[in-house]
This record gives C-alpha cells, structure tokens and sequence, in this order.
C-alpha cells in the first residue's frame, strides 16, 4: 500500500515538525520570561485583605502616572503578596555601586543595611566599583545567595567626572558580565544608607525614583539642564518628575539602553566642551523623559537625611543619602 506508507510518513514528518517548534518556542518563552514581569501566581488559600475599587488606599499622593505606570508608596501593595509572586522566579538582581577614593568609607554601612532590607530573599550580585580594592570591608556577611565582586576603575581627579563615568562603566559591565548573570539590575549610590523594605516591588522594566527635593514643585523649576548647547537640555515646558540617579535599574536590556545613550550624550557634550549641570543625573532626566519608566519609586526609595522625617507624605524612609562632609570626602568642590 504505498499511497499508506507516504501518509504515514508525511505524518511523521509533520509530528517532528511540530515538536521541534514547540520545543524551540516553550525554550524561548521560558528565557523572555525570566527577563520580564511573569504573570502573578498566588496561593488562592491564603487570606488576604480585599483591594475595594471605591476605596483608594492612598488619597494623598499621585500612585499611577498618565502613562499608567505605578508610582510605589507604603500602602499601594502587600508586601507579602509581592514576596509570594517574586520569590519563586529564582531572580538575580545585579546591583552596581561606585565607591571611588574616599567613599569607600560609606561601603560597610551600605552593605550591612542592604543585607537587612534590600531585595531580601532574592538573589543579589553586588558589583562594587572602585580603585582601592583593599579598602572593601570583608567581613560583611552576606546572606545565602548573595554574593559580592570587586570591579576596578581608573580614578578620576574630580567628583563629577567619577560621577558621570559611571554610566560608561555600568554599560560595559552589563555587556561583558552582568548580562549572562541576572535578570534584573539597580544601580544605586553608595553613601545612603537602607532603614526600610526596598524589594521586588520595585521591579520593573525601567525603574526610577522621584527626587527628594523636588516634588511640590512645578516642572519649570526643576534642575534639569536648561543650555540648548547640551544634549541633556530640557525646556521649561516639558518634563514630568525630577529623578534621582541615586537609584535607577530595570531589567538588563532597558538599562543597558539607558546607560549607552547617556554615555554617548555625555560625550558629545565632552567633545564642545560641555558638562551638564548634574552630570549623569541631567541625561538620566533626559532619557527618562522620552523613555518613560515603567514603574516609579515614590521618595521613600530615596530620602535624604538632610530633609528631616516630618514630611507626612512618607510614611516609611526605605532608603536615604546620608548627610556628609563633602569637603571631607571629595576632593575638589
Ligand atoms: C541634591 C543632590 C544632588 C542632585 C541635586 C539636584 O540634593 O545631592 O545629587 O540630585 O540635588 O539638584
Ligand atoms: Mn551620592
């Protein structure tokens, strides 16, 4: 029965087919997956306080942009409802921090507190950056999974060249390293100091925090670069929060974006002789501008100590840039 045969084996040829599509497709499905937000998968068991539409839990605050992306605030989630959707992804945040000449001082503190608040539970790759390896305190214990690598850099004479470098540098480590190691990655600035929860619900795909010192006021007074001849130059009419660079991340493709063109920008404003008024904090404003977040920290993700706790917006400081000498620590003004 030869017309039989050539069925049976055009079948066989289909079924392989099939196979190995769906193989190739569930193996890719599976790798995009670990890079962005998952669906959210709870245990439908356990009790939880009911979200009612008609009542906001905060009414205080902005909590969604006009883009739709969440504003974080203490109230808007359930820690313990994050934790359950996360912690079964098996995440790796990579998490840079430059600590260049004498900062290297505010390391034991940074790290001591991230171990007790930041993203805890989840996988952490701290990469700290700096030119004096030997001043990283290494009797910090770091929780299981987590896990530190020293990446050296160059020194830079003044303060805002080590600053604005740092997106070069973060591009280049995503690119060689990072990438192939975790998920996501926060870059975050060394001389804060963590006092409350910073974890996976301050994950997105491009993540930044709301300055501040900033946020009563009307766009035209924000610091952003006002000279035409930068490229980080913003218009008085234009602009929707004022970000901190003290803390931004994502997932590794969106940041390795961000850095490349604030790292290309700089340099153009290099090359006509051109420093943006806050350095790499001006591109990140840039950038952020026509790319939007897509979730923001409220400034509890970024509180200055030199601002007091009686602002009754923040109800919770998670995380804060300590009040320091600059003269101290740096070595020009
Ligand atoms: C300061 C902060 C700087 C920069 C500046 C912008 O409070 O220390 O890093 O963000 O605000 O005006
Ligand atoms: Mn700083």
């Amino acid at each position: 029965m030869p017309i039989r045969r050539e069925h049976f084996q055009l079948s066989l040829v289909l079924a392989g087919g099939m196979t190995i599509c769906w193989l190739v497709f569930s193996y890719c499905a599976s790798v995009s997956l670990t890079q962005v937000n998952r669906q959210v998968v709870l245990n439908h068991r356990l009790q939880r306080k009911q979200a009612k539409l008609m009542e906001p839990v905060r009414t205080d605050v902005l909590t969604v942009t006009p883009w739709l992306a969440p504003i974080v605030w203490e109230g808007t989630f359930d820690p313990q409802v994050i934790d359950e959707a996360f912690m079964s992804q098996n995440l790796t945040i990579a998490t840079t921090v430059f600590a260049v000449g004498r900062y290297t001082r505010f390391l034991r503190d940074f790290l001591e507190s991230a171990e007790k608040h930041f993203m805890v539970g989840l996988d952490v790759h701290y990469y700290v950056f700096t030119d004096l390896p030997g001043d990283v305190p290494n009797n910090v214990t770091l929780g299981v999974g987590r896990l530190l690598s020293i990446v050296r850099v160059p020194k830079f004479d003044r303060w805002q060249e080590i600053s604005l470098r740092r997106m070069e540098l973060i591009q280049t480590a995503i690119k060689d390293h990072i990438h192939r190691g975790a998920n996501y990655i926060f870059c975050l600035d060394v001389d804060m100091r963590f006092h409350g929860r910073v974890g996976p619900e301050a994950l997105g795909r491009l993540v930044a925090a709301i300055h501040p010192w900033f946020y009563m006021y009307p766009r035209s007074q924000f610091p952003y670069e006002r000279r035409t001849v930068s490229t980080a130059y913003i218009p008085l009419d234009q602009g929707d929060f004022y970000y901190q660079a003290n803390i931004f991340g994502g997932a590794l493709e969106d940041v390795h974006r961000l850095t490349k063109t604030c790292r290309e920008h700089l340099e153009v404003d290099k090359s006509v002789g051109v420093e943006a008024v806050w350095q790499e904090e001006s591109h990140l404003n840039w950038y952020l501008l026509r790319n939007k977040p897509t979730k923001l920290l409220s400034p509890e993700y970024v509180w200055d100590d030199a601002k007091g706790r009686d602002a009754k917006e923040i109800k919770l400081v998670r995380f804060s840039s300590v009040i320091k000498d600059k003269a101290e620590v740096r070595e020009n003004l």
